[in-house]
């Protein structure tokens, strides 16, 4: 299984904030945003991720997150041009991904809680259980509008739809932006049309998979946080949000060196080298206690 990451976009919703530096790279706390997605993809077990920019953009991310090898990881890069729609970054990706499996992530959504259900999602799309080729999931939320939408047969839990930003919505199931599809997607989007609104939709590529009955959604529990965002109001919250957390339990959350550490992408040895390297910081005093508190 592939990761993406796609974290291009204008970012128009924040501006002037994104006039200079985009969404993905501004902080969450104390880490920029894109720790955040590539930490769940991390903790998933993926090892091997395209991250998708602007082309503007492109030298920032490589800068700050570069080849990947300090997290014992892999990453690749390629751009868009212009947001042409989510579902265009399995087109981009198209080679990285060469035919696999993959589990994209939007590079604005940040997950915090449990994550064995993203684990046994990535699973069940291993084994392709009845004729099962995708996973997406379904979060409750007060503004379901502003959302990918997805309505539940009462009775069963079947998935009766899925609708993109829809007026009347049908339920209160959001759809997060992260997907977990089967190596047709690229050429899924080949034959899609841009929506109204000039996208490829990632809603209308997750139709595909519905009529075939070949997609599964995954309820997330409410324990888990999804946070959003979109607006300066959301992005306060998000930072609040992992500040008190980060603050009342004395670990970091999507700490990318410490999650490599303990998933066993790099050990102790190669953890002791990024801390010499890591300039004089609260971040390198940290990756100290992580590193005596699971043991040389
Ligand atoms: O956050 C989850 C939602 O994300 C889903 O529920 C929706 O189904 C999905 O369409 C999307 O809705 P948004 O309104 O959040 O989409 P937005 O256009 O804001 O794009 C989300 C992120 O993806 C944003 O940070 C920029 C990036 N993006 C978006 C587009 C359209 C790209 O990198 N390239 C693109 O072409």
């Amino acid at each position: 299984m592939k990761g993406i990451i796609l974290a291009g976009g204008a970012g128009s919703r924040l501006y002037p904030l994104t006039q200079v530096m985009t969404k993905q790279l501004q902080p969450i706390y104390d880490k920029p945003m894109i720790y955040y997605p590539l930490s769940l993809l991390m903790m998933t077990g993926i090892k091997e991720v395209l991250i998708i920019t602007t082309p503007h953009d492109q030298p920032h991310f490589k800068s700050l997150l570069g080849d990947g090898s300090r997290f014992g990881i892999s990453l690749h890069y390629e751009t868009q041009a212009e947001p042409k729609g989510i579902a265009q970054a399995y087109t981009i990706g198209e080679k990285f991904l060469d035919g696999e499996d993959s589990m994209m992530i939007l590079g604005d959504n940040l997950f915090h809680g449990n994550f064995q259900c993203f684990r046994n999602a990535v699973e069940k799309q291993k084994k392709k259980e009845g004729g099962v080729k995708a996973h997406i999931f379904a979060y409750p939320v007060k503004d379901p509008e502003r959302y990918g939408v997805v309505e539940f047969e009462k009775k069963t839990g079947r998935v009766i739809s899925i609708e993109e930003k829809p007026e009347n919505p049908k339920s209160h199931f959001a759809i997060p932006g992260l997907y977990i599809l089967d190596g047709s997607a690229a050429e899924r989007v080949k034959n899609q049309k841009p929506s109204k609104r000039g996208e490829l939709e990632i809603t209308d590529l997750n139709q595909t998979y519905l009529d075939e009955g070949a997609l599964n959604v995954e309820v997330i529990s409410r324990g888990m946080a999804w946070l959003d965002t979109g607006t300066p109001q959301s992005f306060l919250e998000a930072n609040s949000y992992i500040g008190a957390l980060e603050q009342r339990q004395g670990y970091k959350v999507a700490c990318l060196e410490e999650i490599a550490l303990r998933m066993g992408f790099i050990d102790s040895k190669q953890f002791s080298k990024i801390i010499e390297e890591t300039p004089n910081s609260p971040y390198r005093d940290y990756l100290g206690i992580i590193l005596k508190e699971h043991g040389k």
